[in-house]
């Protein structure tokens, strides 16, 4: 049975704008999604002065509802302030799509998650944050559920490849349950210290392979 997409989710999967990575961005994130294992990623150029997003564009590893919010979120995104793109979720990608059929919205909500973990690491990284809480271990672990495992098509913290993680002086030290000379092991350490380096109180990140 095919699934009945409206003609402009068919249209900016054909044809999607801001696609690509941006050479030199101020801030990027990567989402993966717990319900398919698929994966996108986000980058913003903002200007410092009133905080516009002045370019985006996205990469995605995903379906066509994915590629189609991707387009449409990063159009509505453009020359916007922070505080105007954070109020993008989506339903306003949905409804500018014209609806997208319901076992496809966690595409739409996994591209849009992208966008707001890239202007909250911007945020991390510019001091801009409301109220700095500063990094435990938990939250660590609660970031790095969100990264995949690309054996599983879960995330590394359900799939336990990764259990722990230490925090000490602004220093985190991850352990990931894979030997290192492993295929994936640098996809993944390098998710692990997108997810974790943009952190306001963190200055470095230690990514250890104890796997056999
Ligand atoms: Fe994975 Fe759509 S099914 S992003």
């Amino acid at each position: 049975m095919s699934i009945p997409y409206t003609q402009k989710v068919l249209d900016h999967f054909m044809h999607p704008h801001n696609v690509g990575k941006l050479e030199n961005a101020d801030a990027q994130a990567t989402e993966g999604s717990p319900a398919c294992g698929d994966m996108v990623k986000v980058y913003l150029k903002v200007n410092p002065s009133g905080y516009r997003i002045e370019d985006i564009k996205f990469e995605s590893y995903g379906c066509a509802s994915n590629i189609a919010t991707g387009s449409i979120i990063t159009d509505l995104a453009k020359n916007k302030t922070l505080e105007e793109a954070k109020q993008i979720n989506w339903k306003t990608a949905n409804d500018e799509l014209g609806g997208l059929p319901p076992v496809k919205v966690h595409c739409a909500v996994l591209a849009v998650d992208a966008l707001r973990t890239a202007i909250e690491n911007y945020e991390h990284q510019h001091g801009l944050l409301k109220e700095q809480v500063p990094t435990t271990e938990d939250l660590i672990m609660k970031r790095l559920s969100r990264v995949i495992n690309p054996l599983a098509g879960l995330d590394v913290v359900r799939t336990k490849l990764v259990r722990e993680c230490k925090i000490n002086n602004g220093q985190a030290v991850v352990f990931v349950e894979m030997p290192e000379d492993h295929q994936f092991a640098v996809n993944i350490k390098n998710e692990i210290i997108e997810r974790i380096e943009p952190l306001w109180d963190i200055d470095g990140v230690n990514v250890i392979f104890r796997g056999e």
